[in-house]
């Protein structure tokens, strides 16, 4: 599926949207998403992956207003001012390899953003935090936080029960496991050493454990360090090779509990959670890590995901794995008040297919029973984000930054979760087409 994709072309400060319809009276909060702002840059393509990012807010009151802006980070900064790619494939082979080798990545903010103690942080797995200003989106710079070593995922993850986000870092073959408290200072759990310098991009937590799924999808080092210009061959995929469970108990993280079981992998985690000396972990399961091609003109990097639920049992080092849903999708999510405990609903975005366009879908997973919103046509969705509304687990909206493609165009869709079989509540329209986003998140006001 070829789709459009566009480069963040008029940078904002917050300034109103068009509302279409009415907001509903209960979601008052802000979105920020982090996503590729320049796909195409002085002159030629970027991999979506190695693009500079662009962060996306949206505020929803009786009012909307929205803001856009680049991730401005020093070495983007310095790019900027010299007219030319220095860091990225797109470099001269010098560069490449003198960057490899000296670990001088561009760090590009595009993949996620992180509140953490009333700050803000743009978030790319290969790099540290880049803190902006949540009014102005305007970049602060990049930090350690005190305590980051080398690399800090871009997949944080909040355990509810526990007032605490954690996250891990790769470096090299290592994965540092660090803890994000509501309350006090950021620390570094633990560090293990992986099978193997792999892809990992996203890990879950429930308030006992940290649970890795390590694919054998391998780093191929000396394609890295010469820094090729094909980024989608940095890993290869071992066919005959394992997949790593390993399970970091939060009360003692040196007695850690790994096995191995047949290949698969996993981009996105939906939530986990402990199930008396089980634990329970929902995700969108690849066999493979198909083409690591460009993301948006492929249907999920080419494999076909399904929603599976997996069972780890780690006295008997087993892993039990069944499939709830087989129609692809991705991008899994459950409601944020239920994160590291157990759930019954999860969302996810779903792609064209014989049955219609793109949208998302909800999944209960006690009756395998499927609610599916589809977008328009000539309309490209992107991760759903569900936010709560009350008591019951499924209330709430769904929020959806869609590109309208005929009039090059973007706007926020509120799309009621109960009622998804009916048009979006609201759309709140940009003048321009904003940049595809990978993820985000919604900040409730706290009066609301
Ligand atoms: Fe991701």
């Amino acid at each position: 599926m070829t789709v459009a994709n566009y480069n963040l072309k008029y940078p904002h400060a917050m300034k109103p949207l068009r509302i279409e319809g009415t907001i509903p009276s209960q979601l008052r909060g802000t979105l920020y998403r982090a996503g590729p702002g320049l796909i195409e840059r002085f002159g030629k393509s970027v991999h979506p992956f190695l693009a500079d990012g662009a962060i996306t807010s949206v505020e929803i009151s009786s009012q909307a207003k929205g803001a856009c802006r680049m991730v401005e980070t020093d070495k983007y900064l310095q790019e900027e001012a010299c007219g030319r790619t220095l860091y990225d494939t797109n470099a001269p082979l010098l560069n490449r390899v003198k960057n490899a080798l000296m670990r001088n990545i561009k760090n590009t903010g595009n993949t996620h953003i992180l509140p953490w103690q009333n700050r803000f942080f743009a978030l790319m797995e290969a790099g540290k935090p880049v803190e902006f200003d949540p009014q102005t989106l305007e970049t602060i710079g990049t930090t350690n936080l005190d305590m980051i070593q080398g690399a800090f995922s871009a997949h944080p993850h909040r355990v509810e029960r526990l007032k605490t986000t954690f996250n891990f870092g790769i470096r090299g073959q290592y994965i540092d496991l660090f803890s994000l408290p509501d309350i006090g200072h950021a620390k570094r759990i633990t560090t293990f050493k992986a099978p193997w310098a792999s892809l990992i991009h996203d890990f879950m937590m429930t308030d006992k454990h940290a649970i890795f799924f390590i694919s054998p999808s391998k780093l191929v080092v000396w394609r890295a360090v010469l820094g090729l210009k094909d980024f989608s061959k940095y890993f290869s995929w071992d066919a005959q090779g394992s997949t790593f469970i390993i399970v970091v108990p939060l009360n003692s993280p040196d007695k850690l509990c790994q096995f191995e079981v047949d290949a698969f992998h996993v981009w996105h985690f939906a939530n986990a959670y402990e199930d008396g000396e089980d634990i329970i972990v929902d995700a969108c399961r690849h066999d493979d890590i198909g083409t690591l091609g460009n993301p948006i003109e492929t249907t999920a990097n080419d494999t076909e995901p399904a929603f599976w639920r997996f069972r780890i049992k780690p006295k008997n080092k087993q892993l039990l794995g069944e499939e709830v849903w087989s129609i692809p999708c991705e991008f899994p999510m459950v409601n944020p008040q239920l994160l590291g405990s157990k759930h019954r609903y999860a969302w996810v975005q779903t792609y064209k297919d014989k049955t219609g366009n793109g949208g998302f879908a909800r999944i209960d997973t006690e009756t395998q029973e499927i609610q599916r919103w589809y977008a328009p046509d000539h309309h490209q969705i992107s991760e759903p984000l569900f936010v709560s509304k009350g008591q019951k687990e499924e209330e709430g909206w769904v929020l959806q930054l869609t590109q309208d493609l005929t009039h090059e165009k973007s706007y926020l869709a509120i799309i009621d979760s109960q009622k998804m079989d009916e048009q979006p509540v609201a759309k709140l329209w940009f003048d321009q087409a904003i940049p595809m986003t990978f993820h985000g998140v919604f900040i409730k006001d706290s009066s609301a």
